[in-house]
């Protein structure tokens, strides 16, 4: 029995109160002696039929649940606001924080001496991380696994393949029918998606940060080695809260850095920057998008993975998952760091084998020289926008161009494909108002599909900017994340058609041919364009969401409050 557990507050009080917390829970047949003492984990499961990457969850957490039996612990199940990409509208990113101070709520306010978070579809991890970080018991998070690879006329399909069915559509070059038989072959089992998108970018930063066991990042969600891993984290856990083994012993500046130079070498998702940067916010680390730029610098892409390479998920794993490839960055990372399973980070990567080079490179000879997350500064984004180099043009990574502007995601849909639009391969497309509080919510339409007149002349990228986002699995020469945004009112606010921008990724540069007394003449001009909601969540969060490169988090969450209750009802 241990008798310094916070789950006492609840289940070793005596008289009234002790019977309160007891007895409902007896109504589901638990025996008295399971609240004499054992360690009570929470799992915090994202299950959900309509976040279909998490659909899963139900038996994972049954595997977990086995561990934490096993090693003397009360599991103890809880859902939480689950985050589906595909179905949430107008975008899930508008739910991150709302589901963080879900799991932040719930897991302070119950009696749980743990916590195992089940993580899967893009924003099911940071917004799990973040709400745990803020409460900070020990905390081990199981991620849900990708895909099997999609397989489709005999080639190999991922959702990076949509974009390109999109624009085959477009053109006529696809077919409705074709589309329809590509839908099943394309998502053949459990799991999120199977790229280098933003699930598995996620997958990878807990794993990087030390928040989970070695390989969990990569094992398919339908092998079998899945549940392996999950029950190991249910008998993990308990041990984690005999020691006391909490997030913030875990996650330090180094740890952050480690992140960031995983996610260069295994071209992570641009939403990394801002999901990292929320975490650390909750956590206390300070990070900034500089941080981001300065350590993802002179990291090669070493992971041959779509959308910036070849191959999926499944291959990552069977070519020795991301501890091979941790190994292969020994040199660009803090070995020192601990991780949840009590050991250091090169620990756990010490015995990790490559056993596909085609998949995971060496740094001597890597996949691309060019990697990372790009942050870029200029009179056009004063507090900075990022790309991603290895999903873009090496033609266009300095480039100058006519602006071509679309106030709003309507605008564009409503112009893009118009014969008369006025815009040809070297024109800069700019995108307003698709920012945290201008759409709100800050949506993935950053990689705007390029005009169908365009198309059909066969150009296939051109500089694209935006205060948006862009889906993990896109692809381009796609500038984002532009901060301040339009409806915050900066330079990017009255950027408009005809105007001069020049893009220098070397020199790290984003500028408008404009003076500053003529960008300050247009904006003591300018009229917002975007709606503000004044009640509810979307009013909430036009109110206290930050700008894009501070996490795009709440203001009033940044920091933590910790575990304890003050208070007492009963
Ligand atoms: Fe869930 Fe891609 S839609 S991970």
């Amino acid at each position: 029995m241990t008798t310094n557990l916070r789950s006492r507050n609840w289940f070793g009080k005596t008289g009234k109160d002790g019977f309160i917390y007891r007895a409902w829970m007896k109504n589901q047949g638990i025996p008295a002696y399971e609240f004499e003492g054992k360690p009570v984990i929470g799992i915090c499961n994202t299950w959900s039929e309509l976040t279909p990457c998490n659909a899963h969850f139900r038996e994972l957490a049954e595997s977990v649940k086995r561990g934490i039996l096993e090693a003397g612990g009360f599991p103890v199940e809880f859902p939480v606001m689950s985050l589906g990409e595909t179905l949430i509208k107008p975008t899930a990113m508008l739910y991150r924080n709302l589901a963080s101070m879900d799991v932040e709520e719930s897991v302070r306010a119950n009696p749980m001496d743990g916590v195992v978070l089940l993580c899967g579809c893009d924003k099911t991890t940071p917004s799990l991380v973040m709400g745990a970080c803020s409460v900070n018991i020990p905390t081990l998070v199981v991620s849900g696994g990708p895909m099997l690879t999609g397989k489709y006329k005999g080639k190999n399909i991922g959702t990076s393949d949509v974009w390109r069915f999109d624009e085959a559509i477009r053109t006529g070059k696809m077919l409705q029918e074709e589309l329809t038989v590509a839908e099943a072959c394309m998502c053949r089992s459990r799991g999120h998606c199977a790229v280098m998108g933003t699930a598995s970018t996620m997958a990878c930063m807990v794993e990087s940060l030390g928040l989970s066991l070695p390989g969990n990042a990569a094992i398919p969600a339908a092998d079998s080695r899945r549940k392996v891993l999950a029950q190991l984290s249910g008998l993990r856990i308990v041990e984690m809260v005999k020691e006391n083994l909490r997030p913030s012993d875990v996650l330090n500046k180094k740890a952050f850095e480690n992140a960031i130079v995983v996610n260069a070498a295994i071209g992570g998702s641009t939403n990394f920057v801002l999901h990292l940067l929320a975490i650390a916010g909750r956590i206390g680390v300070p990070l900034s998008l500089e941080d981001i730029d300065r350590k993802s610098d002179k990291v090669p892409l070493i992971a041959n993975l779509q959308p910036s390479g070849a191959f999926f998920m499944e291959d990552l794993y069977y070519a020795g998952g991301l501890p091979a490839v941790m190994k292969e960055l020994d040199s660009l990372l803090h070995k020192e760091c601990n991780t949840v399973n009590g050991k250091s980070i090169a620990e756990n990567y010490a015995d990790a084998e490559c056993y596909n080079r085609d998949v995971i490179a060496t740094l001597k000879q890597p996949f691309n020289p060019v990697s990372g997350i790009v942050v870029l500064k200029g009179n056009l984004c004063e507090e900075g926008a990022v790309m991603k180099p290895s999903a873009a043009s090496a033609h266009l990574m300095r480039h100058k161009g006519k602006a071509v502007v679309f106030e709003n995601i309507e605008d564009y849909k409503a112009r893009v494909d118009d014969p008369a639009l006025d815009i040809d391969e070297n024109s800069v497309m700019v995108l307003k108002n698709v920012g945290p509080i201008g759409y709100p919510g800050m949506p993935e339409v950053g990689n705007m599909s390029l005009p169908k007149k365009l198309l059909e002349k066969g150009v296939s990228d051109m500089v694209r900017i935006s205060d948006g986002r862009m889906s993990g699995t896109g692809f381009g020469t796609v500038v984002l994340h532009v901060s301040p945004e339009a409806a915050s009112g900066g330079n990017f606010s009255v950027v408009e058609s005809g105007d001069i921008i020049s893009l220098d990724v070397k020199n790290r540069s984003l500028h408008v041919e404009l003076s500053e007394a003529e960008l300050n003449a247009r904006k003591a001009k300018h009229k917002a364009s975007h709606k503000t909601m004044d009640r509810g969540y979307v009013g909430l969060y036009q109110q206290h969401v930050q700008q894009a490169h501070q996490g795009a988090d709440f203001d009033f969450l940044v920091g933590m409050s910790g575990s304890e209750v003050t208070r007492d009802s009963h």
